[in-house]
């Protein structure tokens, strides 16, 4: 049920961290519902996920409920009630005993039939409620924490609801040592699917062939997953930017946009490298490329501490419109990575060591069918950055002396 790729002290000392900043307000962390779907699996909310853990639980919640008089009851995980005759569909699920209690970390496990009371007595007796929860724009359904506390508000004379949806992402953004390290496996594993589509791409071989490859190298690595769907695009395809039926035969001259991550132990990497299919750029090619690659050392090189995304962006953006192709670059340079691909965390935050952002820039030709996009995942540090998948060919002289390279038996 847990992920023990982070140890439990770690799920715990994050709990900690949410309750001393919920300053006695109480907070509401769920998993979301839903049964698993007959193709991929049942995701959980990813702050749940982060708080606790644990993945194949839908319909759990974190109830955070700092004044109670009990300090074991302060951080309650609620779990669905245990119904054998779904259990056989689903898998087993344990019933609530100290062994739970133990590898879970809570020092309190109920069933969910358990909210309304344990949540009403923490609302009665704090009488604040803090919204964890992403706050929804007015066209989506209102968040679910808040649909709850403006229930108990209603209920409550002199309870308040306040805004503390921000809170998790700030936690979030900083990674552990413990999460760096799987990051650095996801990118590992990615750099070895790369690597055998370097190999063994040619003229005439169809994306699919070369997107089996990239995942070849992923699973040989340990990666059960895909952090998200592959993109690998040759020819005009290298231009759109969400291309992913990647079934399309390649042909001699085209470029290949390959952007992939493989997921370690929960956590992602999110690496684009473009490729000449023939194994060498045309010079036009090259002159686009070289413009790129500039750019995304100008950005790299503006990621450290105190320096927002914005400056990073406006850094990588200047040395493309310098170049002329200021209207192809049709993206922001990047974002958060960890345990979600695109992880929370706004462009306008301060950069703080133990961040991890992808540098990504691109200009994207339709008519010339040029697409090329390169990325990198960075980590801030104190001095400055790390950038983690510097290992993987990037320069054309790499690039087109690894294509020279037979595929490994
Ligand atoms: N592949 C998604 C991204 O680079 O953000
Ligand atoms: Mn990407
Ligand atoms: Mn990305």
């Amino acid at each position: 049920m847990i992920d023990t790729a982070i140890k439990i002290s770690e799920y715990q000392a994050r709990r900690k961290k949410v309750l001393v900043a919920l300053k006695g307000s109480v907070g509401l962390v769920m998993a979301g519902d839903g049964a698993p779907p007959l193709r991929g699996e049942w995701f959980p909310n990813f702050d749940f996920k982060y708080l606790t853990g644990i993945g194949g639980e839908p319909g759990a919640m974190v109830l955070f409920d700092s004044t109670n008089p009990d300090p074991k009851k302060r951080c309650v995980l609620l779990l669905k009630p245990v119904n054998p005759e779904m259990d056989v569909w689903d898998g087993y699920r344990d019933l609530v005993t100290e062994k739970l209690r133990q590898s879970t970390g809570f020092g309190a496990i109920f069933r969910t039939n358990f909210l309304p009371r344990l949540l009403g007595e923490a609302a009665k007796r704090s009488k604040s409620m803090s919204c964890l929860h992403p706050l929804s724009t007015y066209t989506q359904p209102v968040s679910p924490d808040l649909e709850i506390f403006q229930k108990l508000t209603a209920r409550i004379p002199g309870s308040t609801i306040i805004d503390q949806s921000q809170l998790l992402t700030n936690l979030r953004m900083v990674k552990s040592p413990a999460e760096i390290k799987h990051i650095r496996s996801a990118i590992k594993a990615t750099a070895e699917g790369i690597d055998r589509v370097l190999r063994a791409a040619k003229p005439g071989i169809n994306e699919r062939q070369l997107h089996n490859a990239l995942l070849s190298g992923f699973t040989d690595m340990g990666a059960k997953v895909v952090a998200f769907d592959p993109i690998v695009g040759s020819g005009i395809r290298s231009t759109i930017l969400h291309y992913k039926e990647n079934d399309q035969a390649t042909a001699a001259g085209d470029l290949m946009v390959l952007d992939s991550g493989a997921e370690i132990n929960g956590y992602a990497a999110d690496i684009t490298r473009t490729i000449p299919i023939s194994g060498k750029f045309t010079k036009r090619q090259k002159h686009v490329y070289e413009v790129v690659l500039k750019s995304q050392k100008a950005a790299i090189a503006a990621v450290k501490p105190g320096a927002t995304m914005m400056q990073v962006d406006a850094a990588s953006r200047k040395v493309i419109k310098d170049a002329g192709f200021g209207d192809y670059y049709l993206h922001g340079v990047g974002h958060h990575m960890g345990l979600e691909t695109h992880d929370p965390g706004a462009h306008s935050v301060k950069l703080r060591p133990g961040m991890v952002v992808t540098i990504e820039p691109g200009v994207y030709i339709k008519d010339e069918a040029i697409g090329i996009r390169l990325e990198d995942d960075i980590l801030v540090t104190k001095d400055g950055r790390q950038n983690l998948s510097s290992a993987i060919p990037i320069t054309v002289k790499d690039i087109e002396a690894a294509m020279k390279l037979k595929p490994k038996k």
